[in-house]
C-alpha cells in the first residue's frame, strides 16, 4: 500500500487573549497564530487490517497508544469516512515539538493525520468538523495559510498577514499541562490576568498587521503572570530573553517562550547566548 510522510509544524502564538469561560467549560480566545519550522514527523500507511490502528513513536516521549490524539484522529477518519470496516493505519511518529509547550504539537499531529488519510483514500470528507471534536487547536493546523487570527474556542480563523521572522524558542523544563493553565485562569482571573483591550487587535482584523511597526501590535499573553505567579522560576527566563529583545512572548499556555528577529544572524547570535542556560533551545523561523 503508498504510504505517506508529512511534516506537521508547531505553532507560536503572537498575542493572547482569554475573554471568558464558556457554557461548555472551555474558554474563549483571541490571538494570532503562526506556523514556525519546527516539526514533527509522521509516516502513515493503510493497511488491509479492517479498523486496527498501529502507532510507533520515537523521539520526544509520546504515548503509542489510544490515548495519543494521532490514535484518535486516524480512528475518527477511518469510523466517520466508512473506512473503517475496510483498511487499518499504520503509523510512525518521530517527535520533536516539545510537550506540553505550548507549540500545538499534538494537535498539528493529529491535523497531519486527518490531511494524510484524505489523501491516501482520496476521500472528499470535509475535516474541519472532525478536527474541532479532536481538539481546540486542531483545525488552524487543517488550514492552509500558515498564520491566522484565532477566535471562539479556537474555531474561528481569518487568515492574516504576518511579516516574516526568525525566532529562538526556549524551554526551562516546567511541566504545563494546558487543563492546568486554563485551572490558573479559572482561579486566578480578575486579580492577576492584563485587562483585555480588543481594541488592539482591530487593525488585525482589517489585515494591516504591523502598522509600521517590525512586529506585532502586541505579544501579551494572559497566561504569563498567571504561570510567573505559579512557577516563579520563569521570572529568569522572562528577565534573559527582555536582555535580548523587547520581542519576545509566551506560546499558548507555555512553558515555551520565544524570541522574534528580523535577522537569521541577530537570531544565531540570541541562540549562542541561551544555549546551556536552558534546557531546550532552538533556533527556527516563519513558514
Ligand atoms: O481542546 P484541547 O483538547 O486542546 O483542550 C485541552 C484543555 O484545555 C481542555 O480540556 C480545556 O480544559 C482547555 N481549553 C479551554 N479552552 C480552550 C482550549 C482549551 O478551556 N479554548
Amino acid at each position: 500500500m503508498q504510504s505517506l510522510l508529512i511534516k506537521a509544524p508547531a505553532k507560536l502564538n503572537l498575542g493572547l487573549q482569554v475573554l471568558g469561560i464558556r457554557s461548555d467549560g472551555f474558554h474563549s480566545l483571541e490571538s494570532v497564530f503562526a506556523k514556525i519550522s519546527l516539526y514533527d514527523s509522521i509516516k502513515m500507511e493503510l493497511t488491509l487490517k479492517a479498523s486496527e490502528i498501529k502507532l510507533e513513536c520515537t523521539g520526544v516521549s509520546s504515548p503509542a497508544d489510544k490515548t495519543n490524539i494521532i490514535w484518535k484522529a486516524a480512528e475518527l477518519f477511518l469510523l466517520k469516512t466508512g473506512y473503517k470496516s475496510k483498511y487499518g493505519v499504520s503509523i510512525s511518529l518521530h517527535k520533536t515539538i516539545p510537550s506540553p509547550g505550548g507549540l500545538g504539537g499534538g494537535s498539528s499531529d493529529a491535523a497531519a493525520v486527518l490531511l494524510g488519510l484524505k489523501k491516501l483514500t482520496g476521500d472528499s470528507i470535509d475535516l474541519m468538523s472532525l478536527g474541532e471534536q479532536l481538539g481546540s487547536d486542531v483545525p488552524f493546523f487543517l488550514l492552509p495559510e500558515e498564520t491566522a487570527f484565532v477566535e471562539g474556542r479556537g474555531e474561528k480563523l481569518k487568515p492574516v498577514f504576518v511579516p516574516n521572522f526568525f525566532c529562538v524558542l526556549v524551554h526551562s523544563g516546567e511541566n504545563i499541562p494546558t487543563p492546568m493553565a486554563f485551572k490558573l485562569w479559572d482561579e486566578l482571573q480578575g486579580g492577576l490576568t492584563k485587562a483585555c483591550n480588543i481594541s488592539d487587535y482591530t487593525a488585525l482584523k482589517f489585515g494591516a498587521w504591523h502598522e509600521g511597526k517590525p512586529f506585532p501590535v502586541r505579544l501579551d499573553n494572559d497566561f504569563l503572570t498567571l504561570l510567573l505567579n505559579r512557577f516563579p522560576s520563569m521570572a529568569w527566563t522572562v528577565k534573559e530573553l527582555s536582555r535580548l529583545t523587547n520581542n519576545w512572548g509566551l506560546s499558548g499556555s507555555g512553558p515555551t517562550f520565544y524570541a522574534l528577529f528580523r535577522s537569521q544572524s541577530e537570531a544565531i547570535e540570541a541562540e549562542a547566548h541561551l544555549s546551556g542556560k536552558f534546557p531546550w533551545v532552538c533556533r527556527c523561523q516563519s513558514r
